[in-house]
């Protein structure tokens, strides 16, 4: 590839973005990327030129372009790593081999996983948490943010410039030619963000308080927040959003919205699902109806994100849930989300086991079943029906007040 093509952007004094556009990814490790994303990696130009990361490796030729087109990517002196996923560190051994740096860094955890990846430990050192290291004209300092999301995960800072480089914190999927959030439309950066914490970060919602006194203590005060996917934060304002939206994230502060999901054989179980719906909307509360043969699980965990109830339903297959609510169930276990209220519904032929098995899904995840599982045999008949309405309106009010309180 080209360095007169592929060029880095300068986001500071010193910084430039050199990473990778990956336009066409749909499927990040069962994470439906609707709008792509990217890969960032950063190079600052300090007497000791030092490369914050890498790309996925069939991007590792972009990489090196946009690092050319600024300096001889052999002029690297130190590369660091701060989250060990091979999204970032996918071509990384290539690059030190290519470069051959006088230093790798990377958090204890991550010298560990790097060298269970790659089978070599390439003289990566272990970056102290709290502690800088010296780039010759400037300093660079490093925090461990270990489970957010890896055990390796580590923050770089850069005070010469004030610039956080907080790997996947603070990122999105999101394949855009503008570097800055400034230049997106605010709508599509929040619902991107939010999926990428519903899936990425949700489990881990009680240690971003945590960074984030970490950060404050260490009296960081950064003018730009650098993640590893998607746009870049340089403005006050957008990084005080970022930061409210994750504090308001990790608290899964519960708002008047039910999810409904469900999978159909034969309609009778989506016959139910809309009178359920039916109810919750008499209650007026927000109602997210999500048919599982449509909707991606990585949608219904964003929708979660600040939900109030999940409401399931499945017909009996086989003695079993349908095949797609199992995927779908296991996927937000996973996720571990917090203050729902549940339901379990679905039609069945003879044995229906399906509605039993969907409440012990329900408690095993630790959501309160808020009413009565319902079941129909067959088709529903109209009481039935009125059955789920009344259950819909039952779950509507326990949201209304719990929101309440
Ligand atoms: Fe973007 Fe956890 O990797």
């Amino acid at each position: 590839m080209k360095k007169e093509i592929f060029k880095a952007v300068q986001i500071s004094e010193h910084v430039y973005w050199v990473g990778a556009i990956d336009w066409s990814i749909r499927d990040f490790h069962g994470y439906l990327t609707s709008r792509g994303t990217t890969y960032n990696a950063y190079l600052i130009l300090a007497d000791k030129i030092t490369l914050v990361d890498t790309v996925k490796a069939p991007f590792k030729d972009e990489l090196l372009a946009r690092i050319a087109s600024v300096i001889d990517p052999k002029e690297i002196s130190v590369i660091i790593s701060n989250h060990s996923e091979m999204d970032h560190s996918g071509c990384l051994y290539d690059i030190i081999d290519y470069t051959e740096p006088e230093r790798i860094i990377a958090s204890k955890m991550g010298v560990k996983t790097l060298t269970n990846h790659f089978h070599s430990e390439r003289g990566i050192t272990a970056a102290d948490d709290g502690g800088t290291i010296s780039l010759g004209n400037m300093d660079i300092a490093f925090m461990e943010t270990r489970m957010l999301h890896w055990p390796d995960s580590m923050f770089s800072y850069l005070p010469e410039d004030r610039i956080l480089f907080s790997q996947d914190a603070f990122g999105m999927h999101l394949a855009t030619y503008e570097r800055f959030a400034d230049e997106i439309d605010d709508t599509v950066l929040e619902y991107e963000a939010a999926k990428y914490y519903a899936n990425i970060l949700l489990p881990y919602s009680n240690l971003i308080p945590k960074a984030f006194e970490k950060v404050k203590k260490a009296q960081i005060k950064p003018l730009i927040a650098a993640p590893d996917h998607g746009p870049i934060w340089r403005k006050e304002a957008d990084i005080g959003k970022i930061l409210g939206l994750y504090e308001k994230w990790a608290e899964q502060k519960s708002q008047p919205k039910a999810v409904v999901i469900y999978d159909t054989m034969w309609k009778s179980t989506e016959l139910m699902a809309r009178a359920i719906c039916e109810g919750l909307e008499k209650e007026n509360v927000v109602v997210k109806l999500l048919p599982l043969r449509a909707v991606h699980r990585s949608d219904v965990a964003m929708e979660i994100l600040d939900a109030g109830a999940l409401i399931v339903g499945s017909p009996t297959i086989n003695n079993n849930i349908f095949p797609t609510l199992a995927d779908v169930m296991n996927y937000l276990k996973g996720l571990k989300p917090k203050n729902l209220i549940g339901a379990a519904f679905g039609s069945y032929g003879w044995s229906g086991e399906a509605v039993k098995q969907l409440e012990a899904m329900l408690t095993e995840m630790k959501i309160n079943i808020a009413g009565e599982g319902i079941r129909a045999e067959y088709v529903p008949y109209d009481e039935t029906l009125i059955k789920c309405f009344d259950l819909g309106k039952q779950v509507g009010e326990k949201i209304k007040e719990t929101n309440i309180n």
